[in-house]
Formats: structure tokens, C-alpha cells, sequence
């Protein structure tokens, strides 16, 4: 069990009710976009629960394994805080299962291929039918339209919301971001909407349909590339590194995509990851000047405005990298932030995991887990000032089968012979 977030002074652990206490979830999700959801929404205090196919639970359980029989990371750093019951609600004893878990929870999220939960009967009208209170959240890979029978991944819809075509350099391929935009960017959307329709419930009494397709959640993160698409009619992006420019937003390599020019400039002693992101706001070029050694740069009539920086960028970020290369990542970071230049050093995943301040924040975090041992996860980024995120393991597959079944009053099959028929 790991504390994410500091406790705040006089907040006793466990004693503070949650901001989510008492909202249950029921959660239908797999892989990554629908359970980065529901994780967030169990770090707050929901109690989340987690349904999943016998016998073989959410598909990414036995994805990508480090371990031999052991829940995989994919599956423990998506699912902790969660619940688990085994469920197949292609059965008739699982339908009736499932029935009263809708009626006993406030939230079903699912994020399902187009149709799975229509073609087994539970529609968004059947649902509401058996609980008016619930809201029916759904992540898709597309809104209704031409593309809303499509299954999608993350890379699917980076590719279709606008990310990958203005991702990588000019002479290069559509490229994929690492950060899971598409999946867990999805999902944070949707946190955000099955809040709304929480809060909305509490003066209306009835739940609602809450969708977001992982499509409109990229395009919404590429809103800036859908600006520039729309600068463009009136010339060159100055701010891009591109020489020539067609009718639709180029790949910029590592331009800053801001107001502000950036560029990520080399640094010592040279590897993959030593560089720094350095970014020149027009108030900080004098001091930036002078720290690089070129104080004679800052009444240059080429050099001392923003206007002038930006017609020959690579020559102003030239001169701060032969700057820049003599110095560690961290050192750069040190020293151009006692002048107040916005930079940041690259990290790589190493760094992050081994980062003591994301470690004292619960950012990374040891987790315990009662077959694999110690594993790391990624803390909850969203802190809250009285109920600092205990980070609990996922379950195990069908963990809580007895002690759910108990909760919702089931009274038919016991659990052994439910086992046995392949239902639970
Ligand atoms: C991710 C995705 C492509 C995976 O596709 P998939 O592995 O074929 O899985 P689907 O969700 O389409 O279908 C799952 C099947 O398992 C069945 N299933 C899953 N859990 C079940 C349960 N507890 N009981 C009975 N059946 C279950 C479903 O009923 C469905 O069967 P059907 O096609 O006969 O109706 C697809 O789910 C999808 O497009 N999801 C929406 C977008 C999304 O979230 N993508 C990102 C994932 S990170």
C-alpha cells in the first residue's frame, strides 16, 4: 500500500471520508482506455466493480507478462483500488447477476467494441429501465457516423484525431506519441463527464448516457494543430522549423506548438536523452544572452526582438546549444532557471522512476501485490487537499466474487455452482 499525495496537517489516514465515498461503479472496462477511467475514479473514493470474463479476465491480465502466471503490469498499474468478480453475462443466471449490479451501482462504464452490450440485451433504455439513477458511461473509438462500427486502439485514434500526421520531423513518417493519448487520455475525458453526470443527478434524481469517442478526446488535444490549419490560409508558419509549407499542418519536429519559440538542444555528455526543451520568452532573452556568454546578442538588431528571434530560430537556438552542450541536462535546468527561462531536461523513463520528489509526492509509487511482490506504479496526478489516494493492487480475477454477490442480494445459485456452470 503506497500514500499518494502528502497528508494534509490534522487529516487522519483512513478517518476522512473520500471525495467519490459511496459511488459505486460497475465496471465493465478492458485494456487501458476504460480502466485508466475507472482507476481515477476508485483513487478518489468510488468503489469500483470490476466485472470481468471467467476464467480469463480482462484480456490484459496475461498481455505482455513479465512474471510467468502473474497478473502483467499492463493489467496491476490500470486496475488497483478495484474490486473483482468474474461475470459472464452471456448466461442467464449472469444477466440476472448483472441486473441487480446495475441496480445497485451508480455508474456502468464500459468500453466494449460497438454493440456488445446492445447485442446482449442491455441497452441504454433497458438500463435505465432496471435503475433510473444510473448513468451509462461508454468510451468508443468513434462517434455515431461513418466510422461508428469501427473498433479502435490508442495508435488508431492518434492516427485519426489528428496527432500522428503532426507528430515526427518533416522527412519522416506519421509517428505515434508515447503518452497513451488515445486510451488513457480517453478515459480521463470520460472521468470528467461521469462527474458531471454525477453532480447533475444530485438536483435531477435520474442518471444519463455519457459517451466519449477516443477520436473527438485526440482531436480535443490537438486543438492547437487545428488552429495552425486555419493560420495557414494566411501564410508560413514562421514559429514552424519547415521550409515549405501545403494545405494542411505540417509535422514540426520539436516545435513548441506554443506562442513562446522552443527548441531541444543537445547537451553533455551526449546520450539519447541528454537534451534540454529550452524556451525563449521575449522577457527573459537579455539574461538568456548573457548566460550563454553572447551578451553582445542582446541589443543585435537581429536577435534582441521577438519578431527578428523568429525569422532565423535555428541560428538563436544554435547559439544557445553551443551554450547548452557544455553543460549536464541538469546543470542547464539549474542554471537557466535561476534566470527564470522555462526548460526542461529530457527524462527518460529511468529518471522518472528513480525521482525522488515524484517519489516523496506518490507520483511513482511501490505497490504491494499479494502474487507478484513490489511492483511500481504511476500515482493519481489529481490531489485533492483532505483525502490524500491510498494506492491499493488490482485484484486478483474473481477475488470479490462471494462478497459481491452477498452485497447485492443475490439469492439464487451459490457461488461454487455458478462456478461450475461457467457463469461466475
Ligand atoms: C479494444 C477493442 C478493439 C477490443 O476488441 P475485442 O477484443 O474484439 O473485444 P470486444 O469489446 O469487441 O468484444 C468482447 C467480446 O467479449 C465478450 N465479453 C466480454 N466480457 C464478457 C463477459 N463478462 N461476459 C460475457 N461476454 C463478455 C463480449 O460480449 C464480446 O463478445 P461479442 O462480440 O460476441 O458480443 C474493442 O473493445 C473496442 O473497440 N473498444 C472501444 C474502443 C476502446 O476502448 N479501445 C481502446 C481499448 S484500450
Amino acid at each position: 500500500m503506497s500514500t499518494n499525495g502528502v497528508s494534509p496537517k490534522g487529516a487522519s489516514e483512513g478517518s476522512t471520508r473520500k471525495a467519490l465515498d459511496g459511488v459505486k461503479v460497475l465496471d465493465m472496462t478492458h485494456v487501458q482506455a476504460g480502466p485508466s477511467c475507472t482507476q481515477i475514479l476508485a483513487w478518489l473514493g468510488a468503489d469500483v466493480i470490476k466485472v470481468e470474463l471467467p476464467g480469463r479476465g480482462d484480456i490484459t491480465r496475461g498481455q505482455l507478462r513479465d512474471l510467468p502466471g502473474v497478473d502483467s503490469l499492463y493489467f496491476t498499474m490500470l486496475n488497483c483500488n478495484k474490486r473483482s468478480i468474474t461475470l459472464n453475462t452471456k448466461t442467464a443466471d449472469g444477466k440476472a447477476i448483472f441486473e441487480k449490479l446495475i441496480q445497485h451501482c451508480d455508474v456502468l462504464v464500459e468500453n466494449f467494441g460497438p454493440g456488445v452490450l446492445d447485442r446482449q440485451g442491455f441497452t441504454w433504455e433497458r438500463i435505465r429501465e432496471i435503475n433510473p439513477r444510473i448513468s451509462y458511461a461508454s468510451i468508443k473509438g468513434f462517434g455515431p457516423g461513418v466510422y461508428e462500427d469501427f473498433k479502435a486502439y490508442e495508435t488508431v485514434a492518434q492516427a485519426m484525431g489528428g496527432s500522428m500526421s503532426t507528430t515526427g520531423f518533416p522527412d519522416g513518417p506519421p509517428t505515434s506519441t508515447g503518452s497513451q493519448i488515445g486510451d488513457s487520455g480517453s478515459g480521463i475525458h470520460m472521468v470528467a463527464g461521469i462527474l458531471a453526470a454525477l453532480f447533475q443527478r444530485t438536483h435531477t434524481g435520474r442518471g444519463q448516457r455519457v459517451t466519449v469517442a477516443m477520436q473527438d478526446a485526440v482531436l480535443n488535444l490537438c486543438r492547437v494543430k487545428m488552429r495552425d490549419q486555419q493560420r495557414l490560409a494566411h501564410g508560413p508558419l514562421n514559429e514552424y522549423p519547415n521550409e515549405e509549407f501545403g494545405d494542411f499542418v505540417p509535422r514540426s519536429g520539436n516545435a513548441s506548438g506554443g506562442g513562446q519559440p522552443g527548441a531541444a538542444l543537445r547537451c553533455a555528455p551526449g546520450g539519447p536523452n541528454d537534451y534540454v526543451y529550452v524556451i525563449i520568452q521575449p522577457p527573459v532573452w537579455a539574461g538568456l544572452a548573457k548566460m550563454v556568454g553572447r551578451p553582445e546578442l542582446v541589443e543585435d538588431p537581429g536577435y534582441a526582438t521577438p519578431e527578428a528571434r523568429l525569422e532565423h530560430l535555428d541560428e538563436v537556438f544554435g547559439v544557445v546549444e553551443a551554450w547548452t552542450q557544455a553543460h549536464t541536462k541538469h546543470q542547464v535546468l539549474e542554471k537557466l532557471n535561476s534566470i527564470d527561462v522555462p526548460c526542461g531536461p529530457i527524462l527518460s523513463t529511468k529518471d522518472l522512476i528513480e525521482d525522488e520528489s515524484l517519489r516523496a509526492r506518490g507520483m511513482i509509487a511501490d505497490v504491494e501485490h499479494p502474487k507478484r511482490g513490489t511492483f511500481t506504479t504511476v500515482g493519481c496526478p489529481i490531489v485533492l487537499s483532505d483525502t490524500p489516494v491510498k494506492i491499493v493492487a488490482s485484484p486478483l480475477l474473481g477475488e470479490h466474487n462471494e462478497e459481491i454477490l452477498k452485497e447485492i442480494g443475490w439469492d439464487g445459485k451459490d457461488a461454487r455452482e455458478l462456478q461450475a456452470a461457467g457463469v461466475l
